[in-house]
């Protein structure tokens, strides 16, 4: 099928006890990261579980590869459709696909704009759209949004970036109140800085990334990066059909970074 992997001759295997059990559950950017150890969680608490990702071909057990690019609509149609017919059903859906973005409002031109908004906001308009009909059909239909602490707090030369988690945090009230008649509940993460390749790319790419490590460590309470898990954690958290009255929240999952106002150190 075009724009995906083979499809296995039979669904993913499950487990038969854990939250997810007898749930079907699509991951997009479970390849990597927080999505990959979301997808990993989502499969040892009972669900079948694809991932829909552009790279796939290194992925763990049980998870179903399906090759698209969210940015390109008739794969997404085509990946959302081979999910559902594998797996018989879809009731999570986690819309995790991103990518970064650095610079202040002077420094991306328009290109950049249209290409991170494209992945990040679009994406998750894609691939919910084509999720939808079979959402609708579930008993338990949950969507998770991975946003960011970057679309409630300012943080220096992310403009881009935040403007896209913004948009994110937004949407995801909005689907919300518009699929609570649906008994779709939707609901996002708003992650700080989790140790992921992600980060691994932007530290490799600064200057002096020691410099870089410490600076983003120390802007987060706890005094350290968050973990894929724990963010994985937090979405599986809200995915959970017990979680079924949590509907448009954002769960801050950031090391205190949203909410706390701690004492300055002394210097
Ligand atoms: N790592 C962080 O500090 C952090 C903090 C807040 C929010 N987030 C968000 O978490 C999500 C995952 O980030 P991560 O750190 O795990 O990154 P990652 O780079 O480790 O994983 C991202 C995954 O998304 C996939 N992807 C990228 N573009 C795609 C596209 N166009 N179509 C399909 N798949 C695509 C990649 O192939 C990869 O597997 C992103 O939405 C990111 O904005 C990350």
């Amino acid at each position: 099928m075009s724009g995906t992997t083979g499809i296995p001759d039979a669904p993913p295997t499950a487990d038969t006890v854990g939250p997810f059990a007898g749930s079907r559950a699509l991951v997009t950017g479970g390849a990597s990261g927080i999505g990959l150890a979301t997808a990993r969680r989502l499969a040892a608490d009972g669900a079948r579980v694809a991932v829909l990702d552009i790279a796939v071909d290194d992925l763990p057990g049980p998870l179903l590869g399906l090759r698209a690019d969210v940015t390109d609509d008739d794969a997404v149609r085509a990946a959302v459709r081979s999910a559902v017919d594998v797996m018989g059903g879809l009731d999570v859906l986690v819309n995790n696909a991103g990518v970064g973005a650095a610079g202040t409002v002077e420094e991306n031109d328009d290109t950049e704009w249209l290409r991170v908004l494209d992945v990040n906001l679009l994406g998750i308009v894609r691939v919910t759209r084509a999720a939808l009909p079979a959402l609708r059909a579930s008993d338990r239909a949950a969507v998770v949004n991975t946003c960011s602490i970057a679309a409630t707090a300012g943080l220096p030369r992310r403009a881009l970036y935040s403007a896209s988690k913004g948009a994110v945090l937004s949407l995801t009230l909005a689907m919300a109140a518009d699929h609570l008649a649906d008994g779709i509940r939707v609901n996002c993460v708003n992650p700080g800085t989790a140790d992921t390749p992600w980060i691994g790319r932007l530290l490799d790419a600064a200057p002096d990334p020691a410099a870089e490590r410490a600076t983003l460590v120390a802007r987060q309470p706890m005094g350290r990066l968050v973990t894929a898990e724990e963010v994985a954690a937090a979405i599986c958290h809200l995915a959970d059909p017990a979680c079924a009255a949590t509907t448009g929240t954002a769960l801050a999952v950031d090391g205190g970074m949203a909410g706390l106002r701690l004492p300055a150190p002394p210097r």
